[in-house]
């Protein structure tokens, strides 16, 4: 039975479509088998992988509406094991049009638990709020990972997102839980970014990813080729963090050894 993990943080520029599309590219080069659900109207994981919008004729909004099924929507990309249900902006009046539908808030489960079986993880790319969608998005989920930048204000954000995610527990999902949090777009050289991360370990012990993901341009440049860092550029340092957020997810030892890292980077595309 696949892993639901929504990534969600109501801020927007923290990571969230960057961490999905890297994190799920590099478990999809380890064998797993994995979904991405765009739920974000501008569509950033979408277009991540390379998938132009226009080409989309199924996506989450019809999912969330119930005009298609999760299966009919999923596409394949180029990117080994690894499938997308796109999102488009006529997403954003879903917002609107849930909130006079039944079942409001279970629309996003009930379609993800029928295409459960078929994926080792499931990942669910929120946007930049915390309105209908992402509640959908955590009442489907076992857990949530939090990219956050570690800069003072990033702090209040996080009260009121952990705030929802307990009235999500309460009343729909009990056994929704943090995964993790997770420090983006890093500078381990700067104080306030290792004072943010000692406060958010204060309040959260054991929830801070041990992986930071520092600022890297290749993470950032990626997108535009509409391709994974890990497929842009093997050696980056962007690259690197993700496969060790990768390791940490499964699970495994922290390090990069030489001679796995060549192993592992030397899948190519698909097609
Ligand atoms: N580690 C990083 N280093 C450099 N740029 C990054 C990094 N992570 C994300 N970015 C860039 O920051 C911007 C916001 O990231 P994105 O993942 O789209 O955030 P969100 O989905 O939370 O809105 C994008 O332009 C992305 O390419
Ligand atoms: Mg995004």
């Amino acid at each position: 039975m696949g892993k639901i993990i929504a990534v969600a943080n109501q801020k927007g520029g923290v990571g969230k479509s960057t961490t999905v599309v890297n994190l799920a590219a590099y478990l999809g080069s380890r064998g797993k088998k994995v979904l991405c659900i765009d739920s974000d109207p501008q569509g950033n994981s979408t277009t991540g992988f390379g998938i132009k919008k226009k080409s989309v004729k199924s996506s989450t909004y019809d999912v969330l509406v119930g005009k298609n099924r999760i299966s009919e929507a999923a596409i394949e990309t180029e990117f080994e094991n690894v499938s997308v249900v796109p999102a488009t902006e006529d997403l954003a009046g879903a917002e609107i049009e849930l909130v006079s539908m039944d079942n409001r808030v279970n629309r996003m489960k009930m379609q993800v638990l029928t295409v459960r079986n078929d994926y080792d993880y499931i990942f669910i790319d929120c946007p930049p709020a915390l309105g209908t969608i992402t509640i959908n998005a955590l009442v489907a989920s076992d857990s949530i990972i939090v990219p956050m930048l570690a800069e003072f204000y990033a702090l209040e954000g996080l009260s009121q997102l952990v705030n929802t995610v307990k009235i999500v527990k309460s009343n729909y999902n009990p056994a929704l839980e943090i995964k993790g949090i997770l420090f983006t777009m890093f500078d381990a050289r700067l104080k306030v970014a290792n004072d943010v991360v000692a406060e958010v370990e204060k309040y959260f012990p054991g929830k801070v990813f041990e992986t930071k993901i520092p600022r890297n341009v290749r993470i950032s440049e990626a997108p535009s080729h509409g391709m994974p860092v890990m497929y842009y550029d093997k050696s980056s340092k962007g690259a690197e963090s993700y496969e060790l957020l990768g390791h940490e997810l499964l699970g495994e030892p922290l390090e990069l050894p030489k001679k796995k890292r060549r192993g592992i980077f030397s899948f190519k595309k698909k097609k």
